[in-house]
């Protein structure tokens, strides 16, 4: 098969033969229609992710057609139209993953390929109103969005919500999913197209996270947050436990600009903030992602689709940090 391979740290994506992958006990081959890309394939490329090992294959979303099975796998499978939980052995805890929990895509070689190992237990039926792209758009960032909301920080119709960085893969679901169930969403973006969009999405308002003014532009429209939902972290994090609510939450799934300076926890506990962290999700939760996504009937955005044999241009996009939405390997 063909596949997008990472011989080594801040070295380019190759476009490359690689073996075809072998269907073990309880797992089963997809031959892929679509993947997408996340920050971590990035991250793991600039060598800023622990685990590394090469040569890989990246990729932690996929979504086709399941074209082999191993030794025990119910036979109904061959030939179903799929999506993949790029998270597998997550453990008994549904509060966090054990150690032995894995992400498709590092250590086991993902989905920038035209094929993909991956156990039976990790396969979700494709939505019917999704397409390639759309499907293979859903998974990591979907699955990240919905626990941090729901699971994690339990939102409710009535909350005053903030999503930092809304071009991004995880924030963007995390507005729609906040929209769909009636809450008051505003946002923070580097882009003012990127606000537009987001507020044609049903975001009520917004601010450029690049305005010095930023936090108090977002206090004085919304009086507050009830939760805010950050994976950016950084120096801006100070300023979102300003912007909570008294009795807030502020549910955090990622660092892309690295760790707060400072914390003033004076203000935490004075103000009863709950400070939650998240990462990606359990089974059930994407059980739950799927089905939320189906019966809202909820589209992931696409902002490129990138062939396969372009997976290193892709990489550069997402680097770049101009896309809104999704970024995807496939034919379309
Ligand atoms: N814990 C987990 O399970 C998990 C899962 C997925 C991702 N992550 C992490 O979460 C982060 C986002 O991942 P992703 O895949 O969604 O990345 P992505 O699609 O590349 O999005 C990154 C976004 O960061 C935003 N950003 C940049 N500077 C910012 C600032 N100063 N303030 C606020 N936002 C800023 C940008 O928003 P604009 O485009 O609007 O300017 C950009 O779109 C990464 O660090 C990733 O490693 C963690």
């Amino acid at each position: 098969m063909k596949a997008a391979i990472l011989h080594g740290v801040d070295q380019p994506l190759a476009y490359e033969d690689a073996p075809d992958p072998q269907p073990g006990p309880g797992e089963v081959i997809v031959r892929l229609a679509a993947a997408a890309l996340n920050h971590r394939d990035v991250w793991i490329q600039k060598g800023r992710y622990a685990g590394l090992k090469f040569p890989i294959i990246l990729g932690s979303d996929g979504a086709g057609v399941v074209s082999a099975l191993g030794d025990g796998v119910d036979g109904a499978w061959l030939g179903r139209e799929v999506i993949v939980n790029p998270g597998t052995d997550w453990g008994d805890n549904p509060r966090a993953q054990s150690r032995g929990y894995r992400i498709l895509g590092l250590p086991d070689n993902g989905t920038f390929a035209e094929a993909v190992k991956v156990p039976a237990q990790s396969l979700c039926i494709r939505p019917a109103h999704l397409s390639w792209p759309e499907a293979a758009a859903l998974p990591l960032a979907g699955l990240t969005a919905y626990r941090a909301l729901f699971t994690r920080a339990h939102l409710h119709s009535a909350d005053r919500v903030l999503v930092t960085g809304v071009g991004g893969g995880v924030a963007i679901f995390a507005l729609q999913f906040a929209v769909a169930c009636g809450a008051q969403v505003f946002v923070t973006s580097g882009s003012p197209a990127k606000l537009e969009r987001a507020r044609a999405m049903g975001a009520v308002g917004g601010a450029l996270y690049r305005d010095e003014n930023w936090a108090q532009t977002l206090k004085a429209e919304s009086g507050g947050f009830d939760l805010i939902v950050d994976g950016a972290g950084g120096a801006g994090f100070e300023q979102l436990v300003d912007l909570a609510a008294p009795g807030g939450r502020i549910v955090n799934y990622g660092a892309t600009l690295g760790l707060p300076p400072g914390l003033d926890l004076r203000r935490v506990f004075w103000k009863q903030l709950d400070i939650l962290g998240s990462t990606l999700g359990t089974a059930d939760d994407f059980v739950a992602l799927v089905q939320f996504v189906q019966t809202r009937h909820i589209t992931p955005i696409v902002d490129q689709v990138f062939p396969l044999a372009e997976a290193e241009a892709a990489m550069r996009h997402m680097d770049a940090g101009r896309q809104f939405g999704k970024i995807v390997l496939g034919s379309g």
